[in-house]
């Protein structure tokens, strides 16, 4: 199963001080060193978390699949164009929101969104759409050229008992019908280490962004020897004094 780690929670940390570090660009090296597959970023209209820096320097550094999320908006397809990631992944885009807070509206976009993926497929670069996962929506998507769709499973993660148990229903069947429309199918958003399993199993899914629990994961592994490591720092210039 393919992994894709999105490393923009990096970067927010980084953009909490406006400062040079944490680096999302040597983050993404670490986690390919892990065994990720691909690195993900989504450089937001208001640039909260990544900067056009770290999408330029991912493409320089980033041997595997660097996926470009983003918006339909001008802006960021001529940035698409620039880069040349190896996939776009389009999504819906609020100012307000914490983090994409559901599919794309495949009715109300669709035009757009055709348009859209004509210019970033001119560019000679593959596009994936952020659905949900409805079977009308992947129909849509196959209608509007994209080349792949990630099923959103943030409604999956948030259920509990039976309601979970449908929305992994639906999951499994938007997967059916997009494998069978000949789109390659992903899933992601807020699965993490208990969850995951279930959604890895679904039929025909090819591979998974998970960006939230693995950051959240690193700075509890990594905690401990962040201190010690300072502790050392400490230790080293006490042992200096008076010299
Ligand atoms: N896929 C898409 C389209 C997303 O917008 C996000 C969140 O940036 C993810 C996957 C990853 O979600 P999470 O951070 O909850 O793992």
């Amino acid at each position: 199963m393919f992994l894709g780690v999105n490393i923009d929670h990096v970067a927010t940390v980084r953009e909490a001080r406006k400062t040079f570090e944490p680096d999302p660009v040597l983050a993404a090296g670490l986690a390919l060193l892990g065994g990720a597959d691909g690195i993900t970023v989504h450089l937001r209209e208001d640039r909260r978390h990544a900067q056009d820096r770290d999408v330029r320097l991912l493409r320089e550094v980033v041997p595997c699949e660097l996926n470009l999320e983003m918006a339909a908006a001008e802006e960021m397809i001529r940035i698409a164009r620039e880069v040349r990631p190896d996939l776009v992944t389009l999504v819906p885009e609020k100012r307000r929101e914490l983090t994409t807070e559901g599919g794309l509206d495949m009715i109300g976009q669709k035009a757009h969104l055709k348009e859209s993926i004509r210019k970033i497929h001119d560019a000679g670069i593959p596009v994936s759409l952020f659905i949900n996962p409805h079977i009308m929506d992947v129909d849509l998507a196959r209608e509007v050229d994209a080349d792949m769709v990630e099923l959103h499973t943030g409604l999956f993660a948030n259920a509990e008992g039976k309601k979970q148990h449908e929305e992994l229903h639906r999951v499994m069947e938007a997967a059916k019908v997009a494998g069978k429309q000949g789109l390659t199918v992903n899933a992601g958003h807020g699965l993490n280490y208990y969850n995951v399993a279930q959604i890895a199993a679904v039929e025909g899914i090819r591979g998974l962004y998970i960006g939230h629990s693995i950051i959240a994961r690193a700075v509890l592994v990594g905690i401990e020897r962040a201190v010690r490591e300072m502790k050392g720092l400490l230790a080293g210039a006490a042992g200096k004094k008076g010299h």
